[in-house]
């Protein structure tokens, strides 16, 4: 069953049950907690919280559609045989329309006897101290396939919300088929806040989300996404590239690419821009043919996707390139100078052209034989710890009251200083994402009771212009008097909040997450892994000016701020 087919059949069959079909959206969503669209339910979030009237839009409290999606939060699985970044999800939706025992039944009947698959088993939430388990959906289950083999499974797999902010979220029933996840099912009862807390929703309503790779790979019993008919013209383009994972990378990029460029996104250092960017740099490194691979994209999803259109496509792409080429040209002249590439080199183009480890390693040939990803990441440690060494040399063995590494405070009044510029710190590095894109990181910080010195990722020089709107988002985050909380939970749960932490670091199994929140509206301004200390309001820190902007090495700017 070739894909084109799949999808008819689905937005048939729940046309056929009383479904409003929807378009997809954009890939640049109109909500604002998310850079671009990650779900089938963002278009219909005002639905679920009771704020918009599917009646009135849809003429039906239930609609289905295909969503153009994206997650960066697979990039680094692309490669093996199920993960990419962007990908088509069938969803179906009901708010207030029906509830668990339609949902179950409709995704049972479709897959077994509308498309003839046989479910290897499906999951249920098993409940936790905050949410009961979810008794009925297996009870249901039963009721529509007595066979089916129920498992139960925590908040990781079988609850979904929105990470670290507020929207609708609910236990879900998920269905497998041939060891793939397939149905994401989920049952919006409750609204969650950013805190963590839930509210019960006024209309519980169903949200669910197939990938249709996916479900491809299972309907045409391939060993991987990139065997259907989805990806296979793709693929078979890229027959002189021996790297099977290198193959797929491209193909998955080249998709996003054309899709992302089809929506309006532009490269940039900043948000969706600078995600665009990431892409079109690591297929151009890789130096491929990938303009034909552009073109085949949208020969292939031209229809139904009819916003691909290939001169602009192809016309980003190259100004991309064009970019782009004189830092890597730059990067490849200074490796064709050494007879031995070591991992030292490999970081110094990593720090100074952005150049990945991959290609350094692909560019270096023979001379680059002995180099492995573990000296380079090793390489990589030792420049943190010489920072780090560097700055207890600086202050070893005076007596402080305070000495984290990152805060320095001899007294208790020196103390209240670090601790109020240390939240402005947290503020600093949110304000340089909000003005400069995702693509800043923290690199290091030193804060003492005179200045806080923050070290972070950007290519180039700030701009006046760029220091003062850093400087106002800060100052707003000041005087809006927001609310500094924080949890401790384990690791993997921090990590899924979205809080920055810097993944060179070892943290312990259970970590804090400080974070800076409007009260009044729910947002979330900064979100960090930190041991604190901070004040308890934004609003006690006082004024901050950034009193200088300077290089420390290539890729690399530093900030000293102070008060006023
Ligand atoms: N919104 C749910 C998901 O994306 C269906 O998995």
């Amino acid at each position: 069953m070739i894909s084109k087919e799949i999808r008819e059949k689905y937005l048939n069959f729940f046309k056929e049950r009383g479904h409003a079909v929807v378009p997809s959206s954009s890939l640049i969503p109109d909500d604002p907690s998310v850079l671009l669209t990650t779900a089938g339910m963002q278009q219909f979030k005002p639905y679920f919280v009771g704020k918009a009237d599917p009646m009135k839009d849809f003429g039906s409290f239930n609609t289905a559609s295909i969503q153009k999606s994206f997650r960066t939060s697979d990039i680094d699985e692309v490669g093996d045989e199920r993960h990419l970044t962007f990908f088509e999800m069938l969803g179906n939706f009901s708010f207030g329309g029906y509830f668990k025992q339609e949902a179950i039944a409709y995704a049972h009947d479709f897959l077994t006897k509308e498309l003839g698959l046989t479910i290897q088993y499906v999951t249920v939430f098993e409940g936790d101290e905050q949410v009961p388990a979810d008794d009925e959906s297996a009870r249901i289950w039963k009721g529509v396939d007595s066979f089916v083999e129920i498992k139960k499974a925590g908040r990781a797999d079988n609850f979904w919300g929105p990470t670290g902010k507020e929207g609708p979220c609910g236990p879900t029933t998920e269905i497998y088929i041939a060891n793939t996840e397939i149905w994401n099912i989920v049952f919006n009862e409750y609204y969650c806040r950013s805190d963590g807390t839930l509210e019960n929703l006024k209309t519980p309503g169903v949200d669910t989300g197939m990938g249709l790779e996916r479900l491809a790979m299972v309907a045409q019993a391939k060993q991987s996404i990139f065997q259907t008919d989805l990806f296979e013209p793709l693929l078979s383009l890229l027959s002189d590239v021996a790297d099977e994972r290198k193959k797929r990378i491209i193909a998955d990029h080249a998709r996003a690419i054309a899709f992302l460029i089809s929506d309006g996104v532009r490269p940039s250092n900043k948000g969706a821009g600078y995600i665009l960017r990431r892409l079109m740099r690591r297929v151009i490194a890789y130096g491929y043919e990938a303009e034909s691979i552009l073109q085949r994209v949208v020969q292939l999803y031209g229809m139904p996707y009819s916003e691909l259109k290939e001169d602009v496509i192809l016309q980003e792409f190259r100004n991309e390139k064009e970019k782009f080429q004189k830092a890597l040209e730059q990067g490849v002249k200074e490796i064709e100078k050494m007879n031995v590439i070591t991992a030292p080199v490999a970081f110094q183009m990593y720090q100074s052209f952005g150049v990945p480890f991959e290609v350094t390693k692909e560019f270096g040939g023979t001379r680059a034989q002995s180099l492995t990803r573990d000296d380079f990441e090793k390489e990589f440690a030792k420049h943190q710890e010489i920072s780090r060494a560097g700055r207890e040399r600086k202050f070893g063995g005076h007596g402080l009251l305070l000495d984290t590494g990152e805060l320095k405070a001899a007294n208790e009044e020196e103390l209240k200083i670090v601790t109020r510029l240390h939240t402005a710190t947290h503020l600093l590095q949110a304000s340089l994402r909000k003005v400069l894109g995702d693509g800043v990181r923290q690199a290091g910080s030193d804060i003492t009771a005179e200045r806080t010195r923050f070290d972070f990722t950007f290519p180039r020089k700030l701009t006046p212009d760029e220091i003062r709107d850093v400087e106002q988002v800060l100052n707003g985050a000041i005087e809006g008097d927001l609310n500094v909380e924080f949890r401790e939970m384990p690791f993997e749960e921090a990590r899924a909040t979205g809080a920055l932490y810097s993944p060179k670091e070892k943290y312990p199994s259970r970590v804090k997450v400080y974070s800076v929140v409007d009260e009044k509206t729910g947002e979330v301004f900064s979100r960090e892994f930190c041991g604190g200390p901070h004040v308890g309001h934004t609003a006690e820190i006082g004024r901050v000016k950034i009193m200088k902007e300077e290089g420390v090495s290539a890729g690399t700017r530093r900030i000293r701020a102070a008060f006023l």
